[in-house]
């Protein structure tokens, strides 16, 4: 049975780390809770020793009579370590090595893969500090479940509220189910918009942040996958363990999936691409002392078409974002550009597409089976798609991963 390290910090939704607990346990894994002294403030260790049948670890110099360090025998058990709620003050101290407590020894001592659910008041999650605590995470592997937007403990509505206990669990199923079902492939992923130079100063974009191409490169590596990413410009780091290649146009971006696809399995093009371009990009900046002006625009190569034309036996992926008729737009797309996937989004609803940590979709395979996937964090709908993928590829005939 799977041991999952439950964290439990100090802040008003430690309560609901008993049904992130029941969760964890109806997915037959054994539960193990470490509590901060500020947690206890809120739940008593006595609840959660009821729930996970067994001690809670708190206090890391209380004597037991017995040897063994829990801090060093439950840290090489876990197979999980989540932290739900965490607190600023905890993802502060992961960030920078800090161990002072039970809770923060444990994650410098496992071995684990570490998931973090964030939950604060609106502005303390925006400080620039504890954005910057989140990117040292993420970029050390770790996997964040971005808090959602709601009425907050403090009256103030926001982002920050810890997010929805099934999500929770979905994500810590979703790192623990990720085992190797893409183990020995190669996949291309893109991500990201492209930049079409105007002049030196100015170009053609979109709003992509790139976060579903990163959500899916991450998830396809922790399912075993070679990940070679090529990205548009956005404000991510590279995410550990997979190479990832920088473009700015569409047609540097053309250039290295061209390079690159040819020794991919799958290729999910995630990207924003700008179907135009310029003309002609002015070398010198543009004055408007000129006067009104007008922009030729010439058409983009359709980099995803092309790989279609020539497809072979690769599993192709696109996405469709809509705001309009998206079953019958993404229909077109998936014949047209040969796919055997594609991902729609309606972007006109809220929390959906473009630049938040949340997405839902509807995943058409070429034979006509479509999935709906509810709004859910990227990380989560990453997770289905590539279970849609794996059984294309004849991998598994499981649906319900995630
Ligand atoms: N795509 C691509 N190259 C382009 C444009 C799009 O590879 N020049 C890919 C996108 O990465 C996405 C899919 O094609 O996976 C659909 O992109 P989208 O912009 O929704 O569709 P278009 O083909 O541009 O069609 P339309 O402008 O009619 O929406």
């Amino acid at each position: 049975m799977a041991v999952v390290l439950l964290g439990v910090t100090g802040c008003v939704a430690a309560y609901k780390a008993c049904e992130v607990l029941r969760g964890l346990q109806g997915l037959g894994l054994d539960v193990r809770v470490v509590m901060t002294a500020h947690a206890e403030q809120f739940v008593g260790p006595v609840t959660f020793e009821a729930l996970s049948r067994h001690p809670v670890y708190v206090n890391p110099f209380e004597r037991n009579g017995g040897a063994e360090m829990p801090h060093v025998h439950w840290a090489t058990d876990a197979d999980l370590l989540l932290v739900a709620p965490a607190t600023a003050n905890t993802l502060g101290k992961f960030a920078h090595g800090i161990a002072d407590d039970a809770l923060s020894t444990l994650y410098l001592a496992t071995q684990a893969p570490v998931i973090v659910a964030p939950a604060m008041n609106v502005a303390m999650w925006q400080h620039p500090a504890v954005k910057a605590n989140i990117e040292v995470l993420r970029a050390r592997g770790v996997s964040v479940v971005e808090p959602g937007t709601g009425y907050l403990a403090c009256g103030a509505i926001g982002e920050g509220r810890l997010a929805e206990v099934s999500e929770i669990v979905a994500a810590a199923a979703a790192r623990l189910g990720a085992k190797s079902d893409l183990a020995g492939l190669m996949v291309l992923v893109t991500a990201g918009p492209t930049r079409e130079p105007i002049d030196p100063m100015r170009f053609i974009s979109n709003r992509s942040s790139g976060r579903m191409g990163y959500r899916l490169a991450e998830a396809a590596r922790d399912r075993g996958a070679q990940v070679v990413l090529v990205s548009g410009p956005t404000a991510l780091d590279a995410p550990p363990g997979i190479e990832r290649v920088c473009v700015t146009t569409a047609e540097e971006m053309y250039r290295e999936v061209e390079a690159r696809a040819g020794a991919a399995q799958v290729v999910i093009m995630a990207a924003a691409v700008s179907d135009y371009r310029p003309a002609e990009a002015s070398p010198q900046k543009l004055k408007k002392s000129a006067g009104p002006r007008r922009l030729d625009l010439v058409e983009n190569p359709d980099i995803l078409k092309r790989l279609g034309e020539g497809k072979g036996s690769r599993v192709l992926v696109g996405f469709a974002a809509e705001t309009q008729d998206l079953f019958a737009q993404a229909q077109r797309k998936l014949v047209e550009k040969h796919l055997d996937l594609i991902v729609a989004n309606d972007v006109s609803q809220p929390g959906v597409g473009f630049e938040g940590e949340t997405n839902a979709a509807v995943l058409i395979a070429a034979d006509g089976h479509a999935v709906e996937i509810p709004l859910c964090s990227k990380r989560v709908l990453a997770e289905r798609i590539w279970d849609r993928v794996a059984v294309l590829l004849g991998r598994t005939t499981q649906e319900s991963r995630a």
